[in-house]
């Protein structure tokens, strides 16, 4: 039995879709509701000109609200009927989604639903708690669900190239004007009043060193922004890679829906993720990783997963500024 109608549960999609996860917080999306049909559309004016010029972050991002629609949809008792780029003249139609047969949504379900205003990124060190093997296997599960794959890295020799990778991609990024000038423009100052971008609580100020050693973005660029952090946790985590088989604009919102599958199941386990993709913005780091740890297939999302206690924060647009 549904709790809720077939109206009421595409307004908790909506409401729900805004939370999703996207690269520098951009919110690459826009909705358009036609009865009980959700278009869910890329707003390319959002799109990174620098670091994403295929588009590739922004429809992962865009994947990662679509699943979010999904999850919100089997929450409030009606199983989604979802059709991925439905309309070849119009490439930036992401997904139509709307409410199905009714369905009982699964505890796991309702766990996922109760974690997607909450799930925050991370983007410190984690403590020494681990994250167990059988959660691994679940979230390698549900990524394959979506058609993607989530390929944990245990190799110790295998984490440090990974992380060599991203010191190597965040040091020429960070000597590019361009590129530092696309990180400025999504930084969102303290208390300044946008709801969009990587708020200044979002990151610490200077974060302990893990070894090996990932680096972060530099949103805070010369300013004395950013949290104090957690001085006692020191750990990188586990440390995983999001692939598809192949690489075009299907794999890449497949990428973002199994993205967000497993990040709101890991977050309803209490693990938090931490995101470095500064090598996947580079051409040549990319397919050198591809070719020479993933035996071919793409890398889509690199990250660390870990146990964190430290709060974080961030923004979200208001629905009435997505709804077109
Ligand atoms: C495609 C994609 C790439 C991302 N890359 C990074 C990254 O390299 N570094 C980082 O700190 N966060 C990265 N993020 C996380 C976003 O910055 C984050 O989702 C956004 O700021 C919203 O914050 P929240 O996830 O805490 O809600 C990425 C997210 C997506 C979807």
């Amino acid at each position: 039995m549904s709790i809720l109608t077939e109206r009421q549960a595409v307004e908790a999609a909506l409401d729900a879709a805004r939370w999703a996860p996207s690269v520098h917080n951009t919110q690459p999306w826009s909705f358009a509701v036609k009865g009980d049909e959700i278009a869910l559309r890329a707003d390319v004016d959002r799109q990174l000109r620098v670091e994403d010029v295929p588009g590739r972050e922004l429809l992962i991002s865009c994947g990662a609200a679509l699943y979010t629609m999904r999850t919100a949809l089997r929450c409030a008792g009606f199983e989604p009927v979802v059709r991925v780029l439905p309309d070849p003249d119009r490439p930036s139609l992401v997904a139509t989604v709307r409410p199905g047969a009714p369905a009982e949504p699964d505890e796991l379900t309702l766990l996922m639903g109760g974690e997607i205003e909450r799930r925050r990124t991370h983007r410190a060190a984690f403590t020494d708690l681990t994250v167990p093997d059988r959660l691994l296997d679940a979230l390698a599960l549900g990524a394959m669900g979506e058609g993607a794959r989530l390929a944990v890295v245990g190799e110790p020799t295998a984490v440090e190239v990974i992380a060599a990778l991203t010191r190597a991609a965040q040091g020429v990024q960070a000597q590019d004007r361009r590129f530092t000038l696309e990180v400025i423009r999504w930084a969102r100052p303290p208390a300044a009043g946008r709801s969009d971008g990587v708020p200044a609580g979002a990151y610490p100020r200077t974060a302990p060193r893990t070894d090996p050693f990932f680096p972060q973005r530099d949103y805070a660029w010369r300013h004395d922004w950013g949290t104090e952090p957690d001085r006692s946790a020191t750990s990188a985590g586990v440390v995983a890679v999001l692939t598809t088989a192949r690489d075009g604009r299907g794999d890449w919102i497949a990428a973002g829906q199994a993205l967000q599958r497993v990040l709101l199941h890991a977050s309803a386990h209490d693990v938090s993720a931490a995101f470095h993709t500064q090598a996947l913005e580079m051409h040549h780091l990319r397919e050198f990783l591809r070719h020479e740890l993933l035996s071919g297939e793409f890398p889509q999302m690199i990250m660390r997963l870990g146990i964190t206690f430290e709060e974080k924060e961030s923004v979200r647009r208001p629905l009435s500024d997505l709804l077109g």
